[in-house]
């Protein structure tokens, strides 16, 4: 067989995968999904297992979760989930699967797709496959209502991107002073390089309500002198609680292990919140947009 013909053939078993994909979809009119990210500049400040306890709080209240996995780092929502993908959205990329096919079922039927470093090569496609990729992405619409993005460690591009993509980006703080400066850095760039003005604030590890307020008024004061347009909203905390900690070690969700730990009653609260966040008015509320938001930041 010529290399053309395999590969119009590995093409149409694709699309033929793809409409059997699609036909086990049961489409639910209604609002459009919301993509939060969840980002921080600095590591280990708590996104991962916010996103994944997040996750389970909002499906415990009957909401369809989709997580987006961009941790490139080992301590990735894996392991509270106790999923093991073997693919990523780089075979998706390359032609290897379809979507469906790399998304994994993780606690309380939430669906993960592991992104690994795979969106990366997302700047090598064609404009034929990018609306490939759109389609795909869009008949994800009604299999979800929140899609919730945990970023990696760092201000990359790629981050940054996935940030400006989504309709709410909450910034993760502790009151440790290097968290304040990656914060506050993250916004910056993101706001004088990006023109982004909204940001919502979840601070992480603080003993009450009065430390965490404490940190917001710091980072909010920062914003007020030096990024005159930006506007961060204190949304909640969480506190410092060991049961986190030893639900961890346990490879689980404190929400799962540890349903009546203090982190847990703010995880569900933080999450009753968010459903009530009122939509941004520019917000194109789509999935098939929020990829294209991402690809044209990538694309510059
Ligand atoms: N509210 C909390 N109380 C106690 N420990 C926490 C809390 N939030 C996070 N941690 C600890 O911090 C570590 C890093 O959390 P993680 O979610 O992996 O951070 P990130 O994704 O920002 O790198 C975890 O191992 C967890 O034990
Ligand atoms: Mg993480």
């Amino acid at each position: 067989m010529d290399q053309a013909s395999s590969l119009r053939k590995m093409v149409n078993k694709k699309a033929s995968r793809m409409k059997k994909d699609r036909s086990k979809l049961n489409p639910s009119p209604g609002n459009p999904p919301r993509v939060i990210s969840v980002t921080s500049g600095k590591g280990g400040v708590g996104k991962t297992n916010i996103v994944g306890n997040l996750a389970i709080a909002l499906s415990r209240i009957g909401k369809k979760v989709l997580v987006l996995d961009a941790d490139l780092g080992l301590a990735n929502i894996d392991i509270i989930f106790g999923i093991h993908p073997e693919y990523n959205i780089g075979h998706v990329i390359s032609g290897e699967k379809t979507l469906s096919e790399i998304i994994v079922k993780g606690p309380e039927n939430i669906r993960i797709i592991p992104a690994g470093s795979g969106f990366v090569n997302l700047t090598h496609l064609t404009d034929g496959q990018k609306l490939a990729l759109m389609s795909e992405f869009e008949a994800l619409e009604d299999l979800l209502d929140i899609m919730l993005i945990d970023t990696s460690a760092g201000i990359s591009r790629n981050v940054i991107y996935f940030n400006l993509a989504a309709d709410d980006c909450i910034i993760v703080a502790t009151s440790e002073p290097a968290s304040l400066t990656d914060a506050y850095a993250m916004m910056k760039v993101m706001a004088t390089q990006h023109g982004a003005k909204y940001f919502k604030l979840l601070v992480n590890m603080v003993c009450d309500e009065a430390e965490a307020k404490s940190v917001y008024l710091n980072l909010g004061q920062a914003i007020e002198r030096f990024l005159k347009d930006v506007v961060i909203e204190y949304i909640s905390y969480i506190p410092m609680d060991e049961f986190m900690k030893k639900a961890v070690k346990n490879r689980k969700a404190v929400i799962e292990l540890y349903p009546d730990s203090a982190s847990s009653r703010m995880i569900r609260k933080t999450a009753e919140q968010i459903l009530g966040w009122p939509r941004r008015v520019d917000s194109e509320g789509n999935i098939k947009f929020f990829l294209k938001r991402y690809m044209d930041y990538r694309a510059g």
